[in-house]
């Protein structure tokens, strides 16, 4: 039953690595702008992402790169200029198509950019769900607007082969849709309409489960935009359709006994008499200084019902720092 779906996806991907769909998936996120890098114009036509995994934050220390589900190319492109070496990122793909065409866009890109060889980046023909790639091998491991097509289980599987292939303290790196309210039987069954990462997108809370599920002890939630909406005169939906779209960064570090960190850009800010304020369990709130928190340590601040500490609401910029 399930290989249908899956079956479905690659046949949308091939046809959209032979002939690019511009509209297939819209991205509010702008392109990357970065000095000396020249994006091909087909490689921007075949930007089927929905956000961006590429954090320079991420790449110090020259890490090995995987990316799943390649596309045109564009993202493991933009890794590569910040990774300039060869076979510094590892690019994975099930469709033929979709390899040969990236690989035809890094020939350009190869034109267009003095500083890039086709050579940084090594292109390898695999499933998201059985990775070719060797365990804890990975520092940075990215895919965007690939895992929201998966059904759960595949979800899950896909997830538990990103946790493998990472080093200890690697980073998963997502872009993707959810969607708050309940799909539609329907449209969560249209095997199309899911691999053009419209309608298997979870809530964001599911999500972010799934992850912290496989063992990820940490998640920051970087960004979240509005996406697509579902119409009832263009989809078959009684109610219209509010989609978004996140990016998330999971860290692969040892699960602490409490549950895990996730981090949706909460601060805690102490403003009470004393010279600071210590949960003595590893925060310390200094006057006046919003101090990053995880959800759990915001509830847990909360819960004290002091009236000198100020916990902010979720803004979904999460963009380090912090207590945890
Ligand atoms: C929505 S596109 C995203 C492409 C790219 N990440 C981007 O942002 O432009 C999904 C990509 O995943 C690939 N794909 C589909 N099923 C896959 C699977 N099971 N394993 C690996 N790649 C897969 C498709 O060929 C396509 O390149």
């Amino acid at each position: 039953m399930q290989q249908g779906y899956l079956e479905t996806t690659r046949n949308v991907y091939k046809e959209a690595a032979e002939s690019p769909n511009v509209g297939l998936c819209c991205t509010t996120t702008p392109v990357w702008q970065l000095p000396g890098l020249s994006i091909p114009k087909r490689m921007l036509e075949m930007n089927y992402g929905c956000g961006s995994t590429v954090n320079p934050r991420d790449l110090v220390n020259n890490p090995k790169i995987l990316y799943v589900g390649v596309g045109g190319g564009m993202e493991l492109l933009q890794f590569a200029y910040f990774s300039r070496q060869k076979g510094g990122v590892t690019g994975v793909d099930i469709v033929t198509e979709m390899l040969e065409a990236s690989k035809q866009n890094f020939v350009e890109a190869e034109k267009q950019n003095p500083w890039f060889r086709s050579g940084f980046i090594n292109l390898v023909k695999g499933d998201a769900l059985q990775l070719p790639v060797k365990d804890n091998s990975i520092d940075v491991a990215a895919q965007n607007c690939l895992f929201n097509i998966f059904k759960q289980e595949d979800l899950k599987k896909a997830l538990q082969e990103m946790y493998r292939v990472l080093k200890p303290r690697g980073r998963l790196v997502l872009s993707d849709p959810t969607c708050e309210q309940k799909m539609p039987e329907n449209l969560y069954e249209d095997e199309r309409l899911r691999a053009f990462c419209l309608s298997g997108s979870l809530p964001l809370r599911d999500y972010i489960r799934m992850i912290t599920d496989v063992g990820f002890g940490t998640v920051e939630i970087r960004a979240k935009r509005p996406y697509r909406i579902l119409d009832p005169v263009n989809y078959k939906t009684d109610e219209l359709i509010f989609i978004e779209s996140v990016e998330v960064c999971a860290i692969k570090d040892t699960m602490p006994a409490d549950g895990p960190c996730v981090f949706t850009g909460r601060t805690a800010i102490y403003y009470g008499i004393e010279e600071c304020f210590d949960d003595e369990k590893g925060h310390v709130l200094l006057p006046n200084q919003p101090l990053a928190v995880c959800d759990k340590t915001a509830g847990a601040l909360k819960s004290l019902n002091r009236n000198d500490i100020f916990i902010s609401e979720s803004n979904y910029f999460y963009d380090g720092g912090g207590c945890c």
